[in-house]
């Protein structure tokens, strides 16, 4: 595993998500929510394509949870879990993360095995 520095906290207002590039192929995203940071792959399980239509904006309009633009699936933030539309029951995939010393880190494989993915 690598730690990937995403970016500062303080860059992730609370309640806010934003998009990173971890890796060449690897776009994912972070939300906080209730203290805590999540990070997920930027890849809805319904039609492989990436979530969100503009950059940094995850959420649904009441920003209970994370979105996809495309078809409007609708995910637990905490879990990732698709409570409703076209791919209920599935997951996003949830990436192991640490926040040390104010800055958001995701935990990936190796790079050589995301630039591959
Ligand atoms: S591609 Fe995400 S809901 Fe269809």
């Amino acid at each position: 595993m690598t730690a990937v520095y995403l970016g500062a906290l303080a860059e992730l207002a609370a309640g806010a998500t934003r998009g990173y590039q971890a890796a060449p192929d690897l776009s994912v995203f972070a939300v906080r929510h209730n203290d805590e940071v999540h990070v997920y792959r930027n890849l809805c399980p319904h039609g492989g394509t990436e979530l969100n239509w503009m950059p940094d904006k995850f959420l649904d309009r009441d920003r209970e949870y994370i979105q996809c633009s495309s078809h409007g699936a609708l995910f637990e933030i905490n879990t990732g879990l698709c409570i409703a539309g076209p791919c209920g029951g599935q997951h996003l995939d949830k990436l192991p993360s640490h926040v040390e010393d104010g800055n958001i880190y995701v935990h990936i494989k190796n790079m050589i095995e995301a630039e591959k993915n």
